[in-house]
C-alpha cells in the first residue's frame, strides 16, 4: 500500500525532514538570504593590532558563537527558521569533530555528551571501538566530550541514560527507541557550548595549536561578571523592558512569504534565547583562570540556594548538562535507599515529560505507576491521597510500597502549574519522597524547596534563558546515597562548564531583579490575548484551559496547544514559518501518553501507530502544534501569530469548500516553492557565519 494511504489512515504525516533539500555550506555568490545584524568577521584586524594569536583566535571564537546565539533555539522538531538553522549548525559539528579525529562518517557514529555519560558508554565498549576528545583536552571551559564511536559496536550498547530524545514513541508499556545518536543523547543536548567546541576545533585547525587556557590574563572579579551590568540600576518592569532590546538576535529579520521579517520566537518552552548580560557573563568566565572556577561555581550555588529556597544546609545542589540527566542521577540516587522485604513503587502521572517517566521505567528493581489528569492537565488530588492510601497505609497490595512521587511543576504541553504545595503534603502523609521537574517552572514561577516539602528537584538552564548546557539536580543531603568516589564524579563532570553555570548564575539573578510576580503578569496577559484571538479561528481547538475568564486561568501558563480542522498540525507550524517567521513546535513534545490522552487516541490506535512508526521512523505522529511564551514576546507577537493563524484557516477552510462568508483569501507575495528555496538560503548564510573560518 502507498506509505501516504497509510499515513491518512492512521493520521500521521510525513516528517517534513524526508522531503527538505540538504544543504551545503556554500553561500550563492552576490545572494543576500535573510538580514542578520552585523557582526561580520574581523579576522585579521585584531592580529594587525598586535593581540597574541590565542586572544585573537578567542575574539573570533566569541564572534561566530554569538552568530549561533542571534538564531538559537532547541534542536530537532521545530518548525521555524532558528530551529532549523540551529539544528543544522548542531549536526555541523559532528562532522567537524569527526574530522579533526579524521575519523569516516561511514562507520562512526558522533555522540555529544558529558564527561561522565561518556565514561558509562566507555564501560561497554573495547578502546579500539572509540576515541574522544574534550573540550578540556582544548583548554575550553564548555563541559563538551564528543565520542567517536564505531557503529557496529554502539549498536550492541545498553542505553545508559534515557530521557527526551531518546525514543520515537512511548506508550505506557511500551517504548520505541530513536536511531543512534538520538538514542544515546538524552534531553536537550548543550546545543550552544557544542557549537562553540566544533568552531573552536575549526579555527585551531585554521590557525595552528591553541589552548584557549593560556588567554591573556584579563580576570573579572566574581562579583562583577554575576551582578554588574548596564541594567543594574533598574528593576521590576522597567529592568524586563530594558533587557528585552538587549536580545542577543533582536531584529534579524527572516525571509517569509510577505518578505523579510522580524523573527517571532514562540518556542520558549523547548528552549530560550538569551539576552547581552547573561552572554557578557559566559564571556567573561570563559576567560577566567582555572583557579578562579570554584570561585564562580560556589558563588552560582548560592544564588540558586537562595533563588529555589535551598539552603546548603539542607540542600546538596548538583550541576549536570540538562534536568534529564538530573532526572536520571535522582533515579539512580533513589534505586540505592530501596529496602529489604519491600516492593518498591514510583508514582507519577501522565502529563509527564519522558525525561521524567523513562528513568524511573528503566529502573532496575521498581515498578512505575501513573495517576491520571483531566482535560486540563489537573490530578484529582483526593485520588492521589487515596493511591498512597491503599498502598502506603492500608497495605492492600501486599509490600508493595509507593516510596516516590515524580510530577513536573508545569506542563510543558498544556501549560498548567500543578498544586506542589497540596501534592507535597499528602506525599510526606503517607511517607513517601518527592520529587518536582521544575523544568518548565523555574523562569515562570517563585519556588521554595522547603516550604513545598521537595526532596528532589531538577531543572534546565536553556529554559531559564541560559542556554549553555547547564542543569541542576538539588537534593536533601540526608537522602543522598552516592559514594564520596561517585559525588566526586558527578560534581567535576557538571562542574566543567564554568561558563554554563555563570550564565544560570547571572540569569537567576536577573530574574530576581525583575520579579517572577511581574514575569507572572506579562505571561498572563499574553496568554489571555492569544486565547482570546485564536478563539475566534473558525476551526481551531485549543486543548486544555481556553477560557481566560475561569478560574482555572490563573494557573496556566504561557503554552497554548492546538490544532485546525482539516491540516496537519505539522503543516500548519510549517506555515506559521513560512508565511510569518513564527518559530513553534508541533509533535508530541516528548509527553507521548499526554498528548494522546487529549486527543483521544486510543490503545487500539496507539498500538497501531507503534507498528507503523517501528515500519516508517520517518513518520510523525499527530500531535499538537505549540506556542509557549518567554519575557521577549509582546502583545505584536501575539498578534501577528493570531493573524497569521487566521489567515491559515482561512486557506485551508477554502480549501475544503467551507469558507461562506466570501472573505478574501490573504494574497502572498511569494509562491511556496521561492519560501523554500530562500528558507533554505537563509539556513545556509547563517552556517556559513558560524563557521566561517
Ligand atoms: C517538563 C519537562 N521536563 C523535562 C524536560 C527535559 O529537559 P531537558 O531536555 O533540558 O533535559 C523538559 C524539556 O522540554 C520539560 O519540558
Amino acid at each position: 500500500m502507498d506509505l501516504s494511504i497509510i499515513c491518512r489512515l492512521v493520521g500521521i504525516g510525513l516528517s517534513s525532514n524526508r522531503k527538505r533539500r540538504v544543504t551545503t555550506m556554500t553561500t550563492k555568490e552576490g545572494e543576500q538570504p535573510g538580514v542578520f545584524n552585523s557582526t561580520e568577521s574581523q579576522s585579521s584586524e585584531s592580529l594587525a593590532q598586535g593581540i597574541n594569536k590565542t586572544d585573537h583566535v578567542f575574539q573570533m571564537l566569541l564572534r561566530q558563537v554569538h552568530a549561533a546565539l542571534e538564531t538559537y533555539s532547541n534542536v530537532h522538531r521545530g518548525s521555524g527558521h532558528y530551529s532549523m538553522v540551529t539544528t543544522h549548525l548542531f549536526e555541523k559539528a559532528r562532522d567537524v569533530v569527526l574530522d579533526h579525529l579524521h575519523l569516516p562518517r561511514r562507520n562512526t557514529v558522533l555522540l555529544f555528551c558529558t564527561k561522565r555519560r561518556a565514561e558509562a558508554l566507555f564501560k561497554q565498549l573495547k578502546p579500539s571501538d572509540y576515541q574522544c576528545i574534550s573540550s578540556e583536552d582544548i583548554g575550553l571551559a564548555l563541559g563538551v566530550t564528543a565520542a567517536a564511536v564505531n557503529k557496529k559496536a554502539l549498536r550492541r550498547c545498553a542505553v545508559t541514560e534515557t530521557g527526551g530524545g531518546t525514543t520515537r514513541l512511548i506508550s505506557p508499556k511500551s517504548i520505541t527507541w530513536a536511531a543512534v545518536p538520538d538514542r544515546f543523547e538524552a534531553g536537550t543536548p548543550a546545543v550552544i557550548n557544542i557549537i562553540a567546541f566544533a568552531v573552536a576545533l575549526r579555527l585551531i585547525r585554521q590557525f595552528g595549536t591553541i589552548v584557549f587556557s593560556d588567554l591573556t590574563a584579563h580576570q573579572s572579579e566574581i562579583v562583577d561578571i554575576l551582578y554588574r551590568d548596564d541594567l543594574e540600576d533598574f528593576t521590576g518592569l522597567e529592568l524586563l523592558n530594558r533587557l528585552r532590546q538587549t536580545l542577543i538576535g533582536q531584529g534579524v529579520l527572516v525571509p517569509t512569504a510577505m518578505g523579510d521579517r522580524r523573527h517571532v520566537n514562540l518556542d520558549n518552552s523547548a528552549s530560550t534565547p538569551t539576552f547581552l548580560p547573561i552572554w557578557n557573563a559566559v564571556q567573561q568566565t570563559w576567560r577566567l583562570q582555572k583557579s578562579m572556577h570554584e570561585k564562580i561555581v560556589c558563588e552560582v550555588k548560592s544564588v540558586i540556594a537562595d533563588t529555589i529556597g535551598a539552603p546548603s544546609d539542607v540542600f546538596e545542589l548538583l550541576f549536570t548538562s540538562n534536568t534529564t540527566e538530573a532526572v536520571n542521577l535522582a533515579a539512580e540516587n533513589f534505586g540505592r535507599e530501596l529496602e529489604e522485604g519491600v516492593e518498591p513503587l514510583v508514582l507519577s502521572t501522565i502529563l509527564e515529560h519522558s525525561s521524567n517517566d523513562l528513568p524511573w521505567r528503566m529502573l532496575p528493581g521498581v515498578s512505575l505507576l501513573r495517576l491520571p489528569v483531566d482535560e486540563d492537565g489537573f490530578v484529582d488530588l483526593n485520588e492521589l491521597d487515596a493511591f498512597l492510601c491503599k498502598y502506603n497505609k492500608e497495605c492492600l497490595h501486599g509490600n508493595k510500597r509507593i516510596k516516590i512521587v515524580t510530577v513536573s511543576g508545569a506542563s510543558n504541553v498544556l501549560g498548567v502549574f500543578t498544586p506542589i504545595e497540596e501534592i507535597g503534603r499528602i506525599v510526606h502523609r503517607h511517607g513517601a519522597r518527592f520529587l518536582v521537574d521544575g523544568a518548565q517552572l523555574v523562569a515562570h514561577r517563585a519556588v521554595n524547596l522547603q516550604h513545598l516539602g521537595i526532596d528532589y528537584f531538577v531543572f534546565s538552564a536553556h529554559k531559564v534563558y541560559a542556554p549553555f548546557g547547564c542543569g541542576v539536580l538539588a537534593v536533601k543531603k540526608d537522602l543522598l546515597r552516592f559514594t564520596p568516589r561517585e559525588l566526586k564524579s558527578i560534581r567535576s563532570s557538571g562542574e566543567m562548564n564554568v561558563g554554563g553555570i555563570a550564565a544560570l548564575g547571572k540569569a537567576l539573578i536577573l530574574l530576581k531583579r525583575i520579579g517572577l510576580d511581574v514575569i507572572q503578569e506579562e505571561e498572563q496577559t499574553l496568554t489571555a490575548r492569544m486565547l482570546r484571538g485564536l478563539s475566534k479561528i473558525p476551526g481551531l481547538e485549543i486543548y486544555g484551559i481556553r477560557d481566560p475568564d475561569s478560574p482555572r486561568f490563573s494557573k496556566k501558563g504561557g503554552v497554548i496547544v492546538f490544532n485546525l480542522k482539516g491540516s496537519m498540525g505539522s503543516r500548519t507550524a510549517k506555515q506559521l514559518a513560512c508565511q510569518a517567521g513564527i518559530g513553534v513546535r508541533y509533535g508530541c513534545h516528548c509527553s507521548h501518553m499526554l498528548v494522546k490522552h487529549i486527543l483521544h487516541v486510543g490503545p487500539t490506535l496507539q498500538r497501531f501507530q507503534h507498528m507503523i512508526v517501528t515500519l516508517f521512523p520517518k513518520l510523525l505522529l499527530p500531535g499538537v502544534v505549540r506556542v509557549s511564551f518567554g519575557i521577549e514576546n509582546s502583545e505584536e507577537d501575539v498578534d501577528r501569530c493570531v493573524v497569521a493563524l487566521q489567515n491559515i484557516a482561512l486557506k485551508s477552510q477554502s480549501v475544503m469548500g467551507e469558507t461562506a462568508d466570501g472573505t478574501p483569501e490573504p494574497k502572498l507575495l511569494l509562491p511556496n516553492a521561492d519560501v523554500k528555496q530562500r528558507m533554505n538560503d537563509f539556513v545556509e548564510a547563517a552556517v556559513q557565519r558560524v563557521y566561517a573560518s
